[in-house]
């Protein structure tokens, strides 16, 4: 009589026990913010989620630290300033405009800033806030995020382009 009331006791301790291990997987795998960096919604049609690699996961988190505020992304009503600026800056997924730039003037602009690159001063240089590897990823995912789709191009530019 008594060993059925422990092995009852015990058994019952295990089945809540199992629950509760189960409860935490599921809710450790429903958290929204353990993902937020493996993909990202296409800009013009939020159905379609890009997944990112590791170095474009690294350029999306740079992206909405530092560029988001002028550049914006598809939230519609901010969080930029960006109909503000003169010149507008391009979107970032504006494949129009950055896919005919070279991957050098695109981590050059960044790092040196427009009026380098012949551009507008309202770029800002980030050649001493960011790190080679991490300006390289920004433009990565800029890359992952272009519509229509980036296509590198057929014949490698020279490194001496003066773009
Ligand atoms: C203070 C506002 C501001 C911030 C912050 C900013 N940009 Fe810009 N960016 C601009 C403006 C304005 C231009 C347009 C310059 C022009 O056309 O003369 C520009 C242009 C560019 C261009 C060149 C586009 C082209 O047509 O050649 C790239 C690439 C770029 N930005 C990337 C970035 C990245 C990456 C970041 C974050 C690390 C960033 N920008 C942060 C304002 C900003």
């Amino acid at each position: 009589m008594k060993f059925h009331v422990w092995f009852g006791a015990l058994l019952l301790m295990t089945l809540a026990g199992a629950a509760a291990c189960r409860k935490n997987a599921e809710s450790a795998k429903a958290d929204p913010l353990l993902s937020a960096y493996d993909t990202e919604a296409d800009w013009n049609d939020a159905q379609h989620v890009v997944p990112l690699s590791f170095q474009q996961a690294q350029g999306k988190r740079i992206f909405y630290q530092q560029c988001v505020w002028c550049h914006a992304d598809s939230t519609p009503a901010g969080p930029s300033n960006r109909s503000n600026l003169t010149p507008v800056p391009p979107l970032l997924n504006d494949r129009a405009t950055l896919n005919a730039e070279s991957d050098e003037y695109m981590q050059n602009i960044v790092a040196l800033g427009g009026t380098a690159m012949g551009k507008s001063a309202m770029m800002p240089p980030y050649g001493r806030m960011l790190s080679a590897e991490e300006i390289r990823s920004v433009v990565a995912f800029t890359r992952a995020i272009a519509q229509p789709p980036y296509q590198p191009p057929a014949r490698a530019e020279s490194q001496y382009s003066a773009k």
